[in-house]
């Protein structure tokens, strides 16, 4: 039953369609328990716009490819990405690339566009290939092995070569410790530096990771190094102008976090259905293997930059475990003035969000969106090409994600590595239960079996 709200008056919101929930937390909890459910069913009732109060902040929902498009290309400099995101990301990572907007946003990007030209991503590859191989080993041997934290660890890791150019080691581990705190205090429910919070620990996280890296600019600045720190403190746009002590600190900061728990999210969706799905586990193997076969690489080479585009297949499943499970879900904006959609007005200073994780499932573009199906994305069924904003993971428009290939990249060289090395399988009957927002993550961490190619699984053994 539509539930509208009867204090039309006090309410800017209150004609357009859509349900308050509980008092104070809204629909919160229910969104936090299935927001798939809950959107299935204000989509249902309302259509593609509707109202309904999510973490304490009424926002109207743009639901649909169109939506998309509207929101995220904004033509007419509609929508404010920093007054979206700020509630949830200016205490922690402030002034980051997300949290700019319109011409002070693109001249920031200018900039660091510089950090993912062809020769910084190729001097990556490499740091990624010594680091992925070298997580992959301490795997071995591992009796109750869980993907998440697994992965969470061998990012993080990887992380502190390519991102700060730093060896492993106790400096690294430090900054590592005080980068997690403050990803997890981004998403704490308090919200307010309180002794033995989250969010305390978060705030001197941060607190570590500024003094780090001031400390470190003077020593990165004129160096020719590759790692991203020192490109981003070396970085000009065509005019010359360059970044701020203050700029670099912040965006480095937001850089790390982009990263971060968005890789370890779409691995650990990947993996999941690579384990749950033999055959595609094998097909994928086969084409890393005739990669390795062609280059003629052992197993303790890399996998050099330029064969990237060779695992065209295990991109189609990458894209099959973003769309059913995209690290984003869902992406606020809010209004700059009064705009239009779908007959509905939205006033000014509303906020408002699009929803990848509703558009990947619609029924209207997708052939059994439950079901993981990387050829989805073959040339032969194109089902991403039936909208331009029917797939969106990486978002679009001005502030679509910069670091997209570079994720494609840790991707493929982590599961050329994996694949060319290992098997893995989950317990027969098994079925994760992801946890969805703010990103998913399996809750009991992912439990795989993991183990030489060739070598029999535990249950064998048993048998
Ligand atoms: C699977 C991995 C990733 C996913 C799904 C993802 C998703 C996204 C999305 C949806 C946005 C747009 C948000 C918005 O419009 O409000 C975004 C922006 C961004 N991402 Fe990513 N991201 C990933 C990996 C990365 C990596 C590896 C980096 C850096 C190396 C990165 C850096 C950024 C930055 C800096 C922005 C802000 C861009 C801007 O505002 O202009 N992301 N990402």
């Amino acid at each position: 039953m539509a539930l509208f709200n009867s204090s039309a008056k006090s309410d800017p919101l209150a004609h357009i369609p859509g349900e308050n929930g509980l008092p104070i937390v809204g629909n919160t909890l229910a969104v936090l328990k299935d927001p798939k459910k809950v959107s299935d069913h204000l989509y249902g009732t309302y259509g593609p716009v509707y109202r309904s109060n999510v973490f304490f902040r009424q926002t109207v929902s743009l639901l649909g490819p169109e939506a998309n498009e509207f929101v995220l290309m904004d033509r007419d400099r509609n929508f404010s990405s920093k007054q979206g995101w700020d509630p949830m990301l200016d205490q922690l990572f402030p002034n980051g690339l997300m949290l700019r907007d319109f011409d002070n946003h693109k001249a920031h990007r200018r900039i660091m566009q510089v950090a993912f030209k062809q020769p910084a991503m190729k001097s990556y590859v490499s740091h990624l290939n010594i680091g992925i191989r070298h997580g992959l080993k301490l795997w071995e041997d591992q009796g109750d092995f869980h993907f998440y934290p697994a992965i969470k660890e061998l990012t993080l890791n990887t992380a502190a070569s390519v991102f700060l150019g730093m060896p492993l080691g106790p400096e690294a581990d430090r900054v590592n410790e005080a980068f997690m705190d403050s990803v997890l205090a981004s998403v704490a429910v308090i919200r307010f530096p309180l002794p033995f919070t989250k969010f305390r620990r978060g705030v001197k996280g941060r607190e570590y990771l500024v003094n780090f890296f001031r400390e470190q600019l003077p020593k990165r600045r004129g160096s020719d190094a590759q790692d991203m720190f020192t490109l981003l403190c070396n970085a000009t746009d065509d005019e010359g102008n360059g970044y701020s002590d203050d700029d670099i600190i912040d965006h480095m900061d937001f850089l790390m976090m982009a990263a971060h728990d968005t890789l370890t999210s779409s691995l650990s969706t990947l993996i999941y259905h690579l384990a749950l799905n033999q055959e595609w586990q094998d097909t994928l193997r086969k084409e890393c293997q005739s990669t390795a076969n062609e280059l003629g690489l052992g197993p303790d080479d890399d996998l050099p930059y330029d064969s990237l585009d060779s695992l065209e297949m295990c991109q189609w499943a990458f894209k099959e475990a973003l769309r059913l499970n995209p690290p984003v879900p869902s992406i606020p904006r809010q209004t700059t003035k009064e705009v239009k959609f779908g007959g509905v007005t939205i006033p000014a200073n509303t906020t408002i969000s699009v929803s990848p994780g509703f558009t990947h499932k619609m029924e209207e573009i997708w052939t059994n969106p439950e079901s993981f199906e990387p050829d989805r994305f073959s040339d032969q069924r194109a089902e991403d090409r039936k909208h331009k904003y029917a797939w969106v993971p990486f978002g679009g428009g001005a502030h679509m994600c910069i670091g997209l290939h570079f994720a494609y990249m840790q991707m493929k060289v982590f599961m050329y590595h994996l694949l060319t090395k290992y098997e893995f399988s989950v317990e027969d009957g098994y079925q994760a239960d992801f946890q969805i927002m703010p990103i998913p993550k399996p809750k009991d961490g992912l439990p795989i079996n993991i183990r030489p190619i060739g070598a029999s699984s535990p249950l064998e053994e048993v048998a």
